[in-house]
């Protein structure tokens, strides 16, 4: 895997940006379409907002963008290979704007962008522009390289922190997000897990300093925010300090709870190896700190655990939820799994089946392995047929669509707090979040969108919750009287 790529490679012709003298025409538009994890919805709308100071709007239409930017995901060879049929289609929409005398830049950043740099730009000549995850406050000025005809590869790890060049979101722009935002407050992996290009692609793991955070949340709040989603590739090994001492994201989060507006806190990922007390306290201790936990696990054999570098047995995973119930009982727990890693054997699935029995998941992704080129698990040998991944996906996914149904099904009848977010399909509905971060359709009448309301669950769908009043017969109900 290639993993730092600078340079510039020239233009194939007809191939510069379409820019002319600045404000002589129409704002640029900007199509941003975002695969793979919430980090990258965040750097998203980071990038955006850093176009936005260049003078680009964003749009929703593909077809009309000076500017398609592909926010890319590596963590498997599907999401990976989904960009280059991507690319094949824009490709189409480049040659019928440039029938129409329009131009058309191509950007693609994020994960793919880091691991393969050059490549994608000899693959794909229809891109004018890689630029990776650490780099992307760089994106103005490869514009502006682009502009004079550069093709250009900018991937390599910013002495710089990005964070610190980044122009703040507009308060606008952030009130459109809606009242649920997303922070990042670290970046990068040290684990190295044997399968996962993460430590890969986004380098090794740094926390954001507590004040800048604090900032930007503040920011948030004043923009209309309610709640916020601490993000990390690690985000529970994030660290800082204040007031010369040593500060967990537990101590983050309680500072994070005093800042005026906000009222709702989540964090992820996790990992379980830095579930430090100060955390689990703080479930405990925090009330704002929703009762769900996303804390992947990937197995439940302590053999495949090994060779996956976890570094942590089923045993101490299933303790550590023991111990998190404890602090916040009915807490709702969400994992991921992963089947037919190189060498597992049927005896091994039994276990993660096993520890998902054990556990009881209100939610869980699971997939089936991958191998990603560059990583020690891809090399190994023993990889297991795609058919016998395909059946044990099956079965693993039955038992947590089970269990995922039963959690739904336990809360009707209860009450809970609702976060409205939007209006819902019906004009007499909004649809919410429920503590447990499901969507809840509520009546409208029951609160304005940032409100948090209590609301009494009466159905539920496989997706979402129904509150009293939500229901969209209701509707028809209303016809009829
Ligand atoms: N930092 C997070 C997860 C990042 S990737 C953590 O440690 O939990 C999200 C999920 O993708 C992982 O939890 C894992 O279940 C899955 N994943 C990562 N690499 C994969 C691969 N090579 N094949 C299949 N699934 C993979
Ligand atoms: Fe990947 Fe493991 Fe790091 Fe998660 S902890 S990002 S799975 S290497
Ligand atoms: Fe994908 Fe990169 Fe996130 S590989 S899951 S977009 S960190």
């Amino acid at each position: 895997m290639t993993l730092r790529n600078e340079g510039t490679i020239p233009a194939p012709a007809g191939g510069g940006m379409q820019d002319g003298a600045p404000g002589a025409r129409e704002p640029k538009k900007v199509f941003i379409k975002t695969y793979g994890c919430q980090m990258n919805v965040y750097d998203s709308q980071r990038m955006g907002d850093a176009l936005a100071s260049e003078g680009f709007r964003a749009t929703e239409r593909q077809e009309e963008a000076d500017l398609i930017l592909l926010n890319t995901c590596h963590i498997r060879e599907k999401a990976a290979e989904k960009i280059y049929s991507e690319l094949g289609r824009i490709r189409l929409l480049k040659a019928e704007r440039a029938r129409q005398g329009k131009g058309l830049n191509v950007a693609v950043a994020g994960c793919v962008a880091q691991a393969e740099g050059r490549e994608i730009i000899e693959r794909a000549s229809v891109v004018d522009l890689v630029i990776g995850p650490q780099t992307y406050h760089r994106l103005p000025e490869a514009l502006r390289r682009v502009g004079r005809g550069e093709r250009v590869v900018d991937t390599d790890y910013a002495v710089e922190n990005k964070f610190d060049h980044l122009p703040k979101a507009d308060r606008q722009a952030t009130r459109r997000r809606g009242v649920a935002a997303f922070l990042t407050v670290q970046e990068g992996c040290d684990k190295f897990c044997t399968f996962c290009v993460v430590p890969y692609t986004r380098g090794s793991e740094v926390s954001r300093a507590p004040d800048a955070i604090l900032a930007e949340a503040r920011e948030l709040a004043e923009a209309g925010v309610v709640e916020l989603t601490l993000l990390g590739q690690n985000v529970n090994a994030w660290e800082g300090e204040a007031e010369g001492r040593h500060l967990g994201l537990g101590g983050l989060l309680h500072r994070l709870a005093g800042i005026s507006g906000i009222r709702r806190l989540r964090y992820t990922t996790s990992h379980p190896r830095d579930m430090g007390d100060d955390l689990i306290a703080a479930h405990r201790d925090l009330d704002m700190l929703m009762p769900y936990l996303h804390l992947p696990v990937q197995s439940g054999s302590d053999r495949i655990l090994k060779a996956m570098n976890r570094r942590h047995k089923a045993d101490d995973y299933l303790r550590l939820v023991e111990r998190i119930r404890q602090a916040r009982p009915g807490i709702a727990m969400s994992g991921d799994f992963i089947v037919g890693f190189p060498g597992e054997t049927e005896a091994d699935f039994a276990d993660t089946l096993r520890v998902v029995s054990e556990v009881g998941y209100a939610s869980a992704f699971s997939f089936k392995y991958s191998p990603r080129p560059g990583t020690p698990a891809a090399d190994l040998g023993e990889q297991v047929p795609e058919e016998v991944k395909t059946e044990r996906l099956d079965r693993l996914q039955a038992l947590i669509r089970a269990q995922a149904s039963g959690f739904m099904d336990s809360l009707v009848g209860t009450e809970m707090d609702v976060l409205v977010e939007k209006d819902g399909r019906y004009p007499h509905q909004s649809v919410g979040r429920s503590p447990y971060l499901q969507p809840v359709v509520l009546a409208k009448s029951a609160g304005a969108v940032g409100d948090i309301v209590r609301v009494s669950i009466s159905r539920a769908g496989p997706n979402a919750l129904i509150a009293a009043g939500g229901e969209p017969e209701a509707v028809a109900l209303k016809t009829v009287a």
